[in-house]
C-alpha cells in the first residue's frame, strides 16, 4: 500500500515515502503526500519537514506504469507538490537514503536542503525512457550545478554517487552514520535561524555564467546527435536546459512541461518504456520460481582462450571471481593471456580503469594447460573450436574431472546443447551460455536451456549473468538459438536483395538509417565472412541446401576476402581504417551472379529494402515464439537490442512489429511468400494474431 508515514521528532515532521519496491511516485503516494502536506503546513507546531524514503531507495521516480493511463481528475501532480514544498514557509530537508532518480531527485531539488547517505545515487534518468525531467529538473538542476554539468547528467541520464553529488553541489552534505538524525538536526538549525527557506529557483549565478558561452548549446546539440544518433529525447533535454538559461523560471517550467507531455506521448518513449520493463521481465522464468536454490559461484574456469574464451574470462575477473583458463598448448595459452592483458591495458589507457584495479583483475585470471587445474571450479564454460567431436571430447573429460556439483556450460553458437550434455553423467548440470563477441563488452547472454538442464542450473546461470554485468535471456535449443536464427533470416534477405538489384552499400544505408549501428554487409565484414562460409560448407557437406542467395558471399571468401581482417570483404578498407568503401569489383561480382541466376536486376527503393530485411526477421521471431524457444516476445526484443544493435528507441523487432500492426506484416509476408517461395512463408503465429487483431505483446 503506497502511503506516506508521518513521525514527529520534536518540532520536525519526518515524512517517509513508502511504496515498495522503489517508492515510485504513484497517484496513491502523491495523494497521501499532498494530504500530509496540507495538514502539516497548517500546524504551527511543525517548524520544519524532513522527506525521506522507506527501505533502501529514496524515490525511484514517477510511476512508469501509470504513464499514458487516465488519472483521477483531482489527483495531485508532482509539479503541484513540488511547488508547495519550495514555497513553504518552513524549511524542508531531503534525507536521501538511497537512489533519488527522476521525479525523486526533482522532489529533493525543491527542498531547501539535501543530505545524502554515502551509498545514495542521484540522477535524472528520464532520457533513457525517451522522456525528460517533467517536474522542474531541467530548470532547478542547472541552477545548482551549472549548465554543463546539468546537461551531462540530464542528457546521459546516468546516476551520480553521493560524493560526486556533493562536489557538484546537488547535496549540501553526505552524512555517514544516522542520516535521519542528521537531517532532523539540520532542519532544526534551519528553522531556528528563522530565515526564509532557500529556494533553488532563486539561485542565479551558475545560470548567468552560461550566457558567456554563446555556442554552448549548438555544440551540445551537435555532439549529442552523434552520441545518441536517432534518439529524440536528448535533444529535447537540451532545449529545456537552454530554456532555463534564457527564460524566467516560471516560463522555463512551462516550456519543460510542454516538452514533457510531448515526450510521454511519443513513439520513442513508448518503445523505451517497453524496453525498461522487458529488461526486468526477462529474469522471470515461469517454471523456475525466484526462490529456486542457486549454486554459489566462487570460482570459474574457461576452456579455450581464443576470441571468445578470453573475453568470457575477463567477465569473471571484472566481477571479482577468480577464473582459470585452459588451453591446448602453451603457445595458445600465452597468446590468449597476452590478448587479455592488451585489452585491459587499452581500457586503462583510455582512463576507464585504474592501474591497481587492472592488476587485480589480471591477477584473478590464471592460465593452465591441464584440465586437472579446474577441479575446484563451480562453473566451467567451454569455448573451444565449433566442432561437435571436440566439444564432446572436452565435455566427457570435464565430467570426469570437475567436482560433481559444478555446472558445465558451453558457448557453442550452432551445436546441439542436448547432444553435448548427453556425453556427461550430469546432463542436468549442462547448459548453454552463448556470449556475443566481443564477450567482455556485449551485454547479451543467451542462456540455452537443454532438455535436461535443472531448475537450479538455470537459476544459477541467470543469477550469474546479472553478477557479471550481462542481461541473461533464457532460450531453447534450436539452430542458431534466438538471435542467430533470426539473423540468418535477415541476412539471407539482404543477400537476395543484392542479387535482385540493390547494392551492399544501399542495403546498409537503409539499415543504418533505421538505427542499427551498421548494415548487414558491414557487419559481415566486421565479424569475418569466413565464419558463416565455413558453416555453409559444413552444412552442404552434411547434405543441407545451398541457397543461391549466398553465391556472392561464397565467391568473396574464395578470393580470400574475409572482411575487415583481410582489408576487404563486401567493402574495401584503407589501411588502418574501419570505414567501408564500396568496391567496383564486388559490384561486378554481384552483376555477374545475377546474370548467371537469370535474374533481371531492378531498382529497389529504401522502403522495400527495409521491409524485406525486417519482416522476415520478425516472421522468424514469431516462429521461435510459437515453438516456445523464447519465453515471451519482449525477450526477443532484448536479444536483438543487446546482441545486434536493434535501435532501442524502436523497442526491438517484436514491439516494432506490433506498432506497425501484424495484419500489415502478415499481408506483406503472404505477398513475399508468393514471390519467393517457402522460405518466406508467413509464420502460423503471425497469421493467428493478425486474424485476431492482436499483437505479439498481447497473445
Ligand atoms: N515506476 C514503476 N516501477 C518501477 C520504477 C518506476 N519509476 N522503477 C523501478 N520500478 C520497478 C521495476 O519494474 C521492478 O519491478 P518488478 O520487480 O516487478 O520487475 C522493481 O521496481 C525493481 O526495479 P529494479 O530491478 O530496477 O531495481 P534496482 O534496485 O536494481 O534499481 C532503480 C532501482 C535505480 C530505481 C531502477 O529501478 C531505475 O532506474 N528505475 C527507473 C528510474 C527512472 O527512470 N525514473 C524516472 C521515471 S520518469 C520521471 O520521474 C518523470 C518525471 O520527471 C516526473
Ligand atoms: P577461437 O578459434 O578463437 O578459439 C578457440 C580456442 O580453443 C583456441 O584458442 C584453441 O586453441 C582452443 N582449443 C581448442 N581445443 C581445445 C581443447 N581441447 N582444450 C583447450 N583449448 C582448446 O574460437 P572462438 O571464436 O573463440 O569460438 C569459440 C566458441 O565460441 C565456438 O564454439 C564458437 O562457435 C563460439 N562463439 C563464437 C563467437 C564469435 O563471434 N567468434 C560468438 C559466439 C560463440
Amino acid at each position: 500500500m503506497a502511503e506516506v508515514q508521518l513521525e514527529r521528532r520534536g518540532s520536525v515532521a519526518v515524512l517517509t515515502l513508502d511504496n515498495p519496491p522503489v517508492n515510485a511516485l504513484s497517484v496513491a503516494l502523491l495523494t497521501s503526500l499532498a494530504q500530509h502536506l496540507a495538514a502539516g503546513l497548517k500546524e504551527p507546531a511543525i517548524k520544519a519537514f524532513v522527506l525521506t524514503g522507506a527501505g533502501k531507495i529514496f524515490v525511484g521516480g514517477a510511476d512508469i506504469r501509470e504513464f499514458g493511463k487516465p488519472r483521477p481528475p483531482d489527483a495531485p501532480t508532482l509539479a503541484e507538490i513540488i511547488e508547495k514544498i519550495e514555497n513553504a514557509r518552513v524549511p524542508f530537508v531531503a534525507a536521501i537514503n538511497g537512489v533519488a532518480a527522476g521525479g525523486g531527485l526533482e522532489l529533493a531539488l525543491a527542498c531547501h536542503a539535501r543530505l545524502a547517505a554515502p551509498a545514495a545515487r542521484l540522477g535524472l534518468p528520464e532520457v533513457k525512457l525517451g522522456l525528460l525531467p517533467g517536474a522542474g529538473g531541467t530548470q532547478r538542476l542547472p541552477r545548482l550545478v551549472g549548465v554543463e554539468a546539468a546537461l551531462e547528467m540530464i542528457v546521459s541520464g546516468e546516476l551520480k554517487p553521493a560524493q560526486a553529488g556533493l562536489e557538484l553541489g546537488i547535496v549540501d552534505a553526505v552524512a555517514g552514520g544516522d542520516l535521519l538524525t542528521a537531517a532532523v538536526a539540520h532542519a532544526e538549525t534551519l528553522a531556528a535561524a528563522g530565515k526564509p527557506p532557500r529556494k533553488t529557483r532563486e539561485i542565479g549565478g551558475k545560470i548567468a555564467a552560461a550566457n558567456a558561452k554563446p555556442d554552448l548549446f549548438a555544440g551540445w546539440r551537435k555532439e549529442t546527435a552523434r552520441r545518441f544518433r536517432g534518439y529524440e529525447a536528448p535533444q529535447r533535454c537540451i532545449d529545456c536546459v537552454e530554456a532555463a538559461v534564457k527564460l524566467p523560471f516560471a516560463e522555463g517550467l512551462k516550456a519543460e512541461r510542454a516538452a514533457f507531455l510531448e515526450r510521454v506521448g511519443s513513439e520513442q518513449s513508448k518503445a523505451l518504456r517497453h524496453v525498461f520493463f522487458a529488461e526486468r521481465e526477462v529474469a522471470k522464468i515461469p517454471d523456475v520460481p525466484p526462490d529456486t536454490p542457486t549454486l554459489p559461484i566462487k570460482s570459474a574456469a574457461v576452456i579455450g582462450c581464443g576470441t571468445m574464451g578470453g573475453g568470457i574470462a575477463m567477465n569473471f575477473a571484472n566481477a571479482g571471481i577468480p577464473v582459470t583458463v585452459v588451453e591446448s598448448t602453451k603457445e595458445a595459452l600465452e597468446r590468449g593471456l597476452a590478448i587479455i592483458a592488451k585489452n585491459y591495458a587499452a581500457t586503462a589507457a583510455k582512463g576507464r580503469l585504474g592501474q591497481a584495479e587492472m592488476e587485480k583483475r589480471i591477477g584473478l585470471i590464471k592460465g593452465a594447460s591441464s584440465f586437472e587445474e579446474i577441479k575446484g571450479a563451480d562453473i566451467v564454460i567451454e569455448a573451444v573450436f565449433e566442432e561437435m567431436e571436440i566439444k564432446k571430447e572436452v565435455f566427457a573429460k570435464l565430467d570426469a574431472i570437475a567436482k560433481p556439483e559444478a555446472i558445465l556450460a558451453t558457448n557453442t553458437s550452432t551445436l546441439d546443447v542436448d547432444a553435448i550434455a548427453a556425453v556427461t553423467k550430469r546432463p542436468e548440470k549442462v547448459i548453454g551460455t552463448h556470449f556475443f563477441s566481443p564477450a567482455n563488452v556485449m551485454r547479451l547472454l543467451e542462456n540455452v536451456r537443454g532438455k535436461k538442464s535443472s531448475k537450479e542450473t538455470i537459476a544459477s546461470v541467470m543469477a550469474l549473468s546479472r553478477r557479471i554485468g550481462k542481461i541473461g535471456v533464457l532460450v531453447g535449443v534450436c539452430d542458431g538459438f534466438v538471435g542467430n536464427r533470426m539473423l540468418h533470416a535477415y541476412t539471407r534477405q539482404a543477400n537476395s536483395l543484392i542479387l535482385e538489384g540493390a547494392l551492399p552499400h544501399e542495403v546498409d544505408k537503409v539499415i543504418y538509417d533505421f538505427g542499427f549501428p551498421m548494415g548487414p554487409f558491414a557487419m559481415g565484414d566486421l565479424a569475418g565472412l569466413d565464419v558463416s562460409w565455413r558453416i555453409r560448407k559444413r552444412r552442404l557437406a552434411e547434405g543441407g541446401d545451398n541457397h543461391p542467395a549466398y553465391i556472392v558471399g561464397d565467391r568473396l571468401c574464395e578470393l580470400g576476402r574475409f572482411g575487415q581482417k583481410t582489408g576487404a570483404g563486401w567493402f574495401r578498407y584503407e589501411a588502418g581504417s574501419r570505414t567501408p568503401v564500396p568496391d567496383p569489383l564486388v559490384e561486378e561480382l554481384i552483376l555477374k551472379a545475377s546474370a548467371e541466376l537469370g535474374i533481371t536486376r531492378r531498382k529497389i527503393g529504401g522502403e522495400e529494402i527495409l521491409e524485406r530485411c525486417m519482416y522476415p526477421l520478425i516472421n522468424e521471431g514469431a516462429k521461435i515464439l510459437d515453438e516456445g524457444l523464447a519465453l515471451r516476445a519482449s525477450d526477443i526484443d532484448i536479444v536483438w537490442i543487446n546482441g545486434y544493435g536493434f535501435p532501442a528507441y524502436r523497442g526491438g523487432p517484436m514491439f516494432y512489429a506490433d506498432r506497425i500492426g501484424l495484419a500489415t506484416i502478415a499481408q506483406a509476408m503472404r505477398r513475399l511468400h508468393e514471390q519467393h517461395g517457402a522460405i518466406l512463408r508467413p509464420a502460423a503465429l503471425l497469421e493467428r494474431l493478425a486474424a485476431a487483431g492482436k499483437g505479439f505483446g498481447e497473445p
